[in-house]
């Protein structure tokens, strides 16, 4: 949550600024600011409630000028309104000549700001990053060393931050901090950049550096300098972006998400590149990362939102072909209830960002007790990435709409992967069998394509269905975790009531939501295979229909049973039933976008949300 971006160099500071707010948007975007320093005028700072559009008009109409060093935010408020006083930088020192930006939150503020109040500070806003802000203005008053007032600073703070701050009296130093919140560094050719993630940057420079817990950057045009808190050097670690800073733009499209989901066929084939081969055999070189994997005999899950979902996906798999115990936890739930972990569990956490503040402490929380950490994550740079014994990346490119749509499936391909690469490692399936799931998975690209360019008909749907109070969705084995993540994508894009069941379930309860016209969204499994649950399912519908339900089902193509009862069918191809979940959901995405965008909202910025949630 919030977005930061820094720059020192010979460029423009504020279309360096902007553009990385732009793109940083999707982390908050109830205000913006930016402060630069300019050789004759100083520091000068805009801020304003509201998205980024408001101050960049802003800046047109009354422009400031332009420089070679600044700071620029984005704002998902905590603390404090999202007002023009309340928005970043902030302001300190006795002649207002610091500018500092924050993301996280400032668990100790209350005490730092009464002891500042009672040195006669007067605050100008509701936030705790201003303590910041006047704390190393007066430190830095009293000696005269900025870096070191600033390191003296950080020391004190509590909980979560990541800092930027540039003062009048330094025009060639953007200081920078960061603890329990995202920061990565842009290197540049005499000129460096700072952001939250490599986003803010990627339109100007691909080799990128992230900063580990407890460091402090120093950032000059042509310098970089990173200490511990404490004051030690480190050299930390270049690495290559590998995003095209033109996937980050709508390319023509009128929204990111419907971009993304668009983009889905290449998300899925670039996370299974490299990784299947062309008979189906699946290698993951991550694995080396992870050690006495043998042993492993429990697998635990951590995620949150659409992450989870796609967990429950991937524990489907690896239960039947790996045949592991897996469990699936919320972050924010597992870490407070005493959970069984040891040196035996394979903790496999799943974040586009991986920058999810609950889902990292979960992480931290499972390797303190021995457990081997897998992750897969979406973002390179990532916290989680660096904090993992091995990660998968997913190549879904950069997810920039707030309801995640490639990432997801993305995710579960991943998961898939994870599943088959356990399986022929222990031996715990026929490796000839491996390989035929091996050769499925990899049509799944096409298979995507081919859904995409067929759902004509559940655009009209969203679209008539626009005035709908409440949409159920239910499904069963992997189409049940389909089912909730469909109900999500209502709930964030369009506002409306939507709750996803395991059709299991609709007897025990929610069969009594059902009224005259109640819309239900429903998975169905394949009816082909042993033991498959399509004629339950059927009778399911058929019970709803009953009682007056709008049906539109999600079948496999052939399907003739499921015409008869539901109201609407929309068909997907006929793959493997675990893989039918990344066919199933598209139709879902597309409902959600076009209702969302019938009732006039925005989908890519949905109200009260932020994509990627670094405060817990
Ligand atoms: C937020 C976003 C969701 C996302 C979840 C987990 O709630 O709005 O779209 O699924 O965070 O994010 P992560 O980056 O950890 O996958």
């Amino acid at each position: 949550m919030c977005g930061i971006v820094g720059y020192v160099g010979p460029g423009s500071t504020l279309d360096v600024l902007l553009g990385g707010l732009k793109r940083l948007e999707y982390r908050g975007y109830d205000s913006a600011g930016v402060s630069v320093i300019d050789q004759d005028a100083g520091l000068q700072t805009r801020k304003r409630a509201g998205k980024l559009s408001v101050l960049v008009e802003d800046l047109e109409e009354s422009p400031i000028t332009d420089a070679h060093i600044g700071i620029g935010h984005t704002r998902w408020a905590t603390h404090g309104a999202p007002t023009d006083t309340n928005a970043h930088p902030h302001l300190g020192g006795e002649h207002l000549k610091l500018s500092l930006i924050h993301n996280g939150i400032i668990e100790n503020f209350s005490e730092l700001k009464t002891e500042l109040q009672e040195a006669g500070v007067k605050f100008s806003s509701e936030t705790d990053s201003e303590v910041a802000a006047h704390l190393v203005a007066r430190e830095y008053e009293k000696t005269g060393d900025l870096t070191a007032a600033f390191r003296a600073v950080v020391n004190r703070l509590m909980g979560a931050f990541t800092l930027l701050c540039i003062h009048e009296d330094h025009k060639d130093l953007v200081l920078a901090a960061r603890r329990n919140s995202p920061l990565v560094i842009g290197l540049g050719e005499g000129e460096n950049f700072l952001g939250s993630d490599v986003a803010a940057f990627v339109a100007h420079t691909k080799r990128a550096v992230s900063v580990g817990q407890d460091q402090l950057v120093e950032l000059r045009q042509d310098a970089v300098k990173v200490t511990t808190f404490s004051g030690e050097e480190v050299t930390p670690e270049e690495f290559t972006v590998d995003w095209d800073a033109s996937a980050a733009s709508k390319g023509g499209w009128p929204s990111f998400m419907a971009k993304e989901i668009a983009d889905q066929p290449q998300a899925v084939g670039d996370t299974l590149m490299g990784r299947l081969a062309s008979d189906g055999s699946v290698k993951l070189s991550e694995f080396a990362g992870l050690d006495r994997l043998s042993e492993v005999n429990r697998i635990t899950i951590i995620a949150c939102g659409t992450a989870a979902y796609a967990g429950e996906v991937a524990k489907y798999a690896i239960e039947k072909w790996a045949k592991i115990p897996t469990s699936v936890e919320l972050a924010h739930e597992f870490r407070y209830r005493d959970p069984i972990i040891d040196e035996q569990t394979l903790v496999i956490a799943i974040s586009q960002s991986g920058e999810t503040m609950d889902t990292l402490m979960a992480v931290r929380y499972a390797k303190e007790r021995g457990a081997k950490v897998l992750s897969i994550c979406n973002t390179q740079g990532a916290t989680l990435a660096r904090e993992s014994d091995a990660t998968i990346y997913t190549h879904a490119g950069p997810e920039v709409a707030v309801a995640s749509t490639k990432a997801f499936t993305a995710q579960i391909t991943a998961g898939q992967l994870v599943a088959l690469s356990l399986a022929w490692q222990r031996g715990a399936m026929d490796k000839d069998h491996l390989k035929e799931l091996g050769l499925e998975l990899l049509k799944l690209p096409r298979m995507v394509k081919q859904v995409l360019e067929s759902v004509e008909r559940m655009r009209e749907l969203g679209k008539e269905l626009k005035d709908a109070k409440s949409v159920l969705f239910l499904g069963r084995n992997v189409g049940f975790p389909i089912a909730m993540e469909g109900a999500l994508k209502l709930k964030e894009l369009a506002y409306i009531h939507a709750e996803g069941f395991a059709a299991g379930e609709l007897k025990h309860g929610p069969i009594a939501l059902i009224e005259p016209g109640q819309p239900v969204i429903v998975v169905v499994p394949s009816p082909n295979g042993e033991d498959s649950l399509h004629p339950k399912v059927v009778s399911n519908i058929q019970e709803i229909k009953a009682r007056g339900a709008k049906v539109i089902a999600i079948a496999e193509e052939g399907d003739s049973a499921v015409g008869k009862s539901a109201d609407e069918v929309f068909f997907v191809p006929q793959t493997h039933p675990f893989m039918a979940a990344q066919l199933a959901v598209l139709p879902l995405q597309i409902f959600a976008l076009e209702l969302a965008s019938a009732k006039g909202l925005d989908v890519d910025q949905p109200r009260n949300l932020a994509k990627s949630v670094t405060v817990e």
